[in-house]
């Protein structure tokens, strides 16, 4: 017999959030576990893994394809976005999803609308600190996005570390139902972090983004060595400033208040450390993190 989502099956569209809610609504009454994966499409192989944890956890799938204008900045891009909808449907018809959810602007914002959801503590610092309002406007939208989508699952990517803590810290405050699942970074071969970003780098500019994910773990390595945090975030930060990238920020923090090490109490027990990094080569910004172990 086919399991429910049998790769042939084909993907169907919706773009309104009512009509969305009623379809995933009646598969969660006929007994399915419902995942669902939100992007603003250019989808690459890191939306893939998502979505391929999404399709062997749960029976039926949604994606959504929105390109959500509250999380950019003025003078980000919003309009230069890359929007490549028939590539991306070409992704997903394999991967098994059953509906591709793509809302209008004016759906997802109503005219009058006047609600924004503010994340504090993990949304404060960095990105937050950097792109003032971004967390607002991802925080508003994912709850949006899971009212339209009351799905049994949402699986975020670790790639975007703070998003992914800011997204959990409002499903906890707001006692949504979904639970929230954030599933590994998938890198290039070099090890650069897919993104959909990754197509503004320049050949040469490509070939030194790498150096993002050396220096995450060069300093992965020196913390097990047991070097002081504020030395590795220093060497760390010199060296790739020497390589021509202006680094916003780069520091080891507790992976789930987003608190620098160097600020906590050194008896302070049960930290999971984390490197965050954003670092600008050009006009690109790039993030990047990776896990340390507990010391
Ligand atoms: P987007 O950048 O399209 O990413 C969608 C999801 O894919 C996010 O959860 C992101 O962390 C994950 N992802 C991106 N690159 C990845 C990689 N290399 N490996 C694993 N996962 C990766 O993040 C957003 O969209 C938006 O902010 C959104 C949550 C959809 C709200 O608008």
């Amino acid at each position: 017999m086919n399991s429910p989502h049998t790769p042939t099956q084909p993907l169907v569209f919706e773009s309104d959030p009512v009509a969305m809610r009623a379809r995933v609504a009646e598969a969660l009454r006929g007994g399915l576990r419902v995942g669902f994966v939100p992007t603003m499409g250019a989808l690459h192989a890191g939306h893939d893994s998502l979505v391929a944890r999404a399709t062997g956890e749960c029976d039926a799938v949604a994606v959504s394809i929105f390109v959500n204008p509250t999380q950019f900045g003025p003078r980000e891009d919003y309009s230069r976005y890359p929007r490549t909808f028939e590539a991306d449907c070409g992704r997903l018809r394999p991967l098994g999803v059953r509906w591709v959810f793509t809302p209008s602007v004016e759906g997802m914002y109503p005219a009058g609308d006047a609600t924004r959801v503010h994340v504090a503590g993990p949304a404060d610092r960095w990105e937050g600190a950097f792109r003032p309002g971004h967390f607002d406007g991802v925080a508003t939208v994912v709850a949006k996005l899971l009212s339209a989508v009351p799905a049994t699952k949402a699986y975020f990517g670790e790639k975007d570390w703070q998003q992914s803590a800011v997204i959990r810290r409002m499903a906890a405050d707001l006692l949504l139902p979904t639970e929230i699942v954030v599933c590994p970074t998938v890198r290039e071969a070099d090890g650069l972090a897919m993104s959909s970003r990754n197509v503004y780098l320049s050949a040469p500019e490509r070939s030194r983004a790498a150096a993002i994910a050396r220096s995450l773990e060069r300093g992965s390595e020196l913390w097990d060595r047991g070097v002081e945090a504020g030395e590795i975030e220093r060497a760390a930060r010199e060296s790739l400033v020497e390589l021509g990238f202006e680094v916003d920020y780069w520091s080891i923090v507790c992976e789930d208040s987003l608190v620098p090490v160097v600020e906590l109490p050194a008896a302070a027990g049960g930290v999971r450390p984390r490197i965050i990094t954003a670092c600008r080569l050009g006009s690109t910004r790039l993030i990047d993190n990776r896990g340390l172990s507990p010391r």
